[in-house]
């Protein structure tokens, strides 16, 4: 996609696609800017638009059962698609669960997972002439990772992953609605069940945090229980990619690789640039609230924008040499994970465990290669890889 954000930066950075009704912000200035002023570009969709987007496809409609459980449900504020003063409070209330403090402390945990994955990997033939990446590591890594910062058991981890993936394969296939409502409903109730039972007994995990807090601070059981599906649905798939992408960027600039085996201290630079130069999410979506002018060109009142994070994090106009890998650069600024008041909340743990991922890799196969050509995932909004075959050795 990046020739064609760059042809859209020079000759239409504010352009409008009449048939998806859909306006693109392609400069790094100007998507900064519909991704920051929440208050001209809202992120609750369903309250500006007319849309109403039936995300089941014709032959997948529910069944009439399935369909009346979902209607019942409580429909839930997710935290990223709500506005002030409403995503303030929620904000508030769920960040005592990601700080700094927290995440540092979970880095023991995030290793002996990724020393876990890589060992399985290993016991399964490290001279097997193909190994899927993506299959055997990328992806269950940040599953894994947030089932045991969840304090998920773990005889209950298969089902877990299943639902998991579940939710978000449908998410990202078309037609997939209703596999996705299967999990997701499978998914609440687990939750549901798990909130109840970490309130009469809280232990030290991520959602006896969330239970926790003076009770004019305290989350209800449908927001904690939301909350956890939305770290599901931000922060798995997204992180899975970053290591895809991270890894693929290794095999092609071969002087990246060369510095993580002689310092591993340097993977967090390493997955800094893989944000900026080959970020796992493309765009951002939002809603007008009035008119705005960018450049003389005139976005009227509740227009979908589109804000392309990935073009703006290799816009020249920001960056010197956008397009080459540089760990080494300066990356401050970068909207990899966005920016403002909606800005990633799993930004530290996902830099974290895609850190720890690179470094135990290539500790563990420093000659690591790829052994076939990857395939990609087929998503406009979210980039990484669908297989990414590798040598161990
Ligand atoms: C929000 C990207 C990993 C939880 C966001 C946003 C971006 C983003 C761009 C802002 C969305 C917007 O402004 O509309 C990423 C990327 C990740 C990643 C690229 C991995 C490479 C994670 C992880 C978690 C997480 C691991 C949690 C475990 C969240 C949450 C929000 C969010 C809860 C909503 C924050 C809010 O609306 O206030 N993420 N994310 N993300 N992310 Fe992430």
């Amino acid at each position: 996609p990046y020739p064609r954000y760059a042809a859209l930066r020079d000759s239409a950075p504010v352009h409008y696609d009449p048939e998806l009704d859909l306006w693109f912000l392609s400069r790094y200035e100007d998507a900064a800017v519909a991704v920051r002023d929440a208050g001209r570009f809202s992120s609750d969709l369903g309250r500006w638009s007319n849309i109403t987007d039936n995300p089941f496809a014709p032959d997948q409609r529910p069944s009439r059962p399935l369909a009346a459980v979902l209607r019942r449900l409580p429909s839930p504020r997710i935290l990223l698609s709500i506005d002030p003063p409403d995503h303030t409070m929620l904000r508030r209330k769920v960040s005592r669960a990601f700080t700094p403090r927290a995440i540092a402390s979970w880095e023991p945990r995030i290793r002996e997972v990724t020393d876990g994955l890589v060992a399985d990997m290993a016991a399964r033939g490290a001279d097997r002439p193909s190994v899927d990446l993506v299959h055997e590591f990328a992806s269950p890594l940040p599953t894994v990772v947030i089932a045991e910062l969840m304090g998920i058991p773990a005889d209950r981890r298969d089902d877990f992953k299943r639902w998991s993936d579940g939710l978000i394969d449908g998410l990202l296939t078309s037609g997939g609605g209703l596999r996705s409502a299967r999990s997701a409903l499978a998914i609440s109730w687990f939750f549901t069940k798990t909130v109840r039972e970490r309130r009469k007994n809280p232990g030290d995990d991520l959602i006896s945090m969330l239970v926790a807090g003076d009770p004019e601070e305290a989350l209800t059981a449908s927001e904690i229980v939301a909350f956890c599906v939305l770290l599901l649905v931000a922060g798995n798939e997204t992180t899975t990619n970053l290591i895809s992408n991270a890894v693929n960027a290794l095999f092609t600039h071969p002087e990246a690789a060369d510095g993580l085996r002689a310092d591993p201290g340097s993977a967090p630079a390493i997955v800094a640039e893989t944000l900026r130069h080959d970020g796992p999410a493309q765009g951002l979506i939002r809603m007008t609230t009035t008119d705005v002018v960018f450049d003389g060109v005139t976005i009227p009142a509740r227009s979908r924008v589109l804000a392309l994070i990935a073009s703006a994090n290799r816009d020249p106009r920001r960056w010197p040499d956008p397009d080459d890998f540089r760990p080494d650069r300066d990356h401050s600024g970068h909207l990899a994970f966005g920016t403002g008041i909606h800005h990633c909340l799993g930004h530290a743990l996902t830099r974290l465990e895609a850190s720890i991922a690179l470094e135990t890799l290539y500790r563990r196969f420093p000659g690591i290669a790829p052994a076939a050509p990857p395939t990609r995932i087929d998503s406009p909004v979210l980039r990484g890889f669908r297989t990414l075959p590798v040598r161990l050795a």
